[in-house]
């Protein structure tokens, strides 16, 4: 029998997102510096440890598992880790899934489907090749709408994850919503958040959603919805389209309130906090005390775990968090 893990706000803590690499095959501008110095492999847990930490912490109560990164189907051999986290799903374990920039996920589409993924959420910013390759800096759009289309084929439900971005696809959110729409996957907005230095001041291009939710509200009509996924964003009907729009509003609107998540990176650590740099090195106690050590450590990270994060968009230019997003897998 499971006790569930509850934080030092009694906040229930249920929900674990895995990065399982640091490494990304895209340069996006809000999330990555053009050029980048990855970890070394010794710097990284094995799967073999993901695989073992993911377990213990089904034990102590996690029912949804997120894998992220850099770009999860970059990691080699991520089909085996997909497989073994997978046979916990409905023991113990309700969900797991993705969140992927698609350029590799034509490939991974039927394995992730086999392994009992039902949803993947999908980074695409801009149907446009020419502002997705600035954007991205390196990127091609066609493989990730190829990538899509192959999660589609394969049974899994897609969300699209853009970042709002002034002057780059501020005019294309009814557009992409009209996309979505024609093709079933919901969409969510985010804003952009200030994690590691990217060589730009996020600031120029910060959009809060509030404002394109008024945008929309002009044309359409938009209802609130009652259903959450337990994360971060909030739902809306727009009037004219089945599909569901989600905003992910961390400046705007904090959801740290009803926070039930936290982090576990590529290099073992555990971060309570998207916004905070205080982390726990689980991987040195993994490998010095077993999964005793990871229990004891779970104890105290919950213990540790902040209230809010404390993002700030503009004033100075220094991002809030050192680390980059790629890092912690957002
Ligand atoms: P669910 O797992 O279903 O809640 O999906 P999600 O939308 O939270 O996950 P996804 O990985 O697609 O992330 C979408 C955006 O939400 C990214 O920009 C994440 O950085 C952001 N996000 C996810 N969790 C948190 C969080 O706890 N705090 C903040 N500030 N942002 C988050
Ligand atoms: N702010 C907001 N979202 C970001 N993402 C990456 N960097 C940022 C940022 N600085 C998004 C990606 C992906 C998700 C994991 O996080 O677009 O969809
Ligand atoms: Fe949770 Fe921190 Fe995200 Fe807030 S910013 S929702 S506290 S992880």
């Amino acid at each position: 029998d499971v006790q569930g893990m509850t934080d030092g706000f009694g906040r229930r803590i249920d929900y674990l997102r895995i990065s399982v690499t640091d490494r990304c095959d895209l340069r996006c501008r809000y999330c990555m510096a053009e050029r980048m110095t990855f970890l070394p492999r010794s710097a990284i847990l094995t799967l073999e440890e993901i695989a073992i930490i993911a377990d213990r912490f089904i034990a102590r109560g996690v029912t949804k598992i997120r894998l992220s990164g850099g770009e999860p189907l970059l990691r080699r051999d991520f089909a085996d880790l997909v497989r073994r986290i997978g046979r916990h799903i409905g023991k113990g374990l309700d969900e797991l899934t993705l969140t992927t920039n698609g350029t590799h996920l034509a490939e991974h589409a039927e394995m992730l489907a086999q392994a009992g993924v039902k949803r993947v959420n999908v980074s695409l910013d801009t149907l446009d090749p020419a502002v997705f390759s600035f954007i991205t800096r390196v990127g091609d759009v066609r493989p990730v709408l190829q990538g899509i289309a192959a999660a589609r084929t394969a049974g899994i439900a897609v969300k699209i994850n853009m970042v709002a971005l002034k002057g780059l696809n501020d005019d294309a959110f009814l557009p992409m919503l009209r996309w979505c729409d024609d093709h079933g996957h919901d969409l969510t907005l985010i804003e952009t958040m200030p994690l590691g230095d990217v060589g730009e001041d996020r600031s120029d291009r910060f959009l809060p959603l509030s404002h394109v939710l008024q945008q929309i509200r002009e044309t359409h009509a938009v209802t609130p919805l009652a259903d959450r996924t337990s994360g971060p964003a909030r739902y809306f009907a727009v009037e004219g389209f089945r599909v569901r729009l989600g905003l992910i509003t961390p400046l705007s609107e904090t959801f740290c309130a009803g926070c039930n998540r936290m982090r576990l990176t590529c290099q073992g650590r555990i971060y309570m906090c998207l916004g905070h740099d205080d982390h726990i090195d689980l991987k040195s106690a993994f490998r010095e005390g077993g999964v005793a050590a990871v229990d004891a450590l779970l104890d105290r990270a919950l213990a540790t775990k902040p209230l809010a994060h404390d993002f700030r968009i503009g004033g100075d230019a220094l991002a809030a968090t050192k680390r980059h997003m790629s890092v912690t897998g957002g």
